[in-house]
């Protein structure tokens, strides 16, 4: 009893649960977007005639690997954080501001956006 009490109180354990949680939310946010917000973009990339998609489905299906090989790791043998946050960092400069801003202004300067509605519809979006 009085161990447990003194593992609990130890910062070192502490820490330990916190980084944990951080690497499992983090996970958890990453892998729900892989799915739900790259497939909605490659879906206006398809309906838009967007002239890049190949390659920017390439680039996540590359990033819906790293995100799957992180989980395995995380549930295997654990994860620290700063692999996650380093992976993320890469992938918010790399991809979010170049070919995703790409792709923003290809759906602004062309207007071959799908209809709202039908596009919210097609992606159950409420
Ligand atoms: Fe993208």
């Amino acid at each position: 009893m009085g161990g447990y009490h003194h593992r609990a109180g130890n910062p070192i354990n502490l820490e330990t649960a916190r980084r944990a949680l951080l690497v499992s939310r983090t996970l958890a946010i990453l892998s729900a977007y892989v799915v739900g917000h790259f497939g909605m973009e490659e879906r206006l990339m398809a309906e838009s005639g967007y002239q890049h998609l190949a390659s920017h489905r390439a680039e996540h299906e590359s990033m819906r690997i790293q995100v799957e090989n992180m989980v395995d790791q995380y549930n295997l043998i654990g994860l620290d954080p700063t692999t996650v946050m380093r992976v993320l960092k890469k992938w918010l400069i790399d991809h979010v501001q170049e070919q995703d801003r790409h792709l923003a202004q290809f759906l602004l300067t062309t207007c071959r956006l799908p209809d709202p509605q039908t596009f919210l519809d097609q992606n159950q979006v409420t």
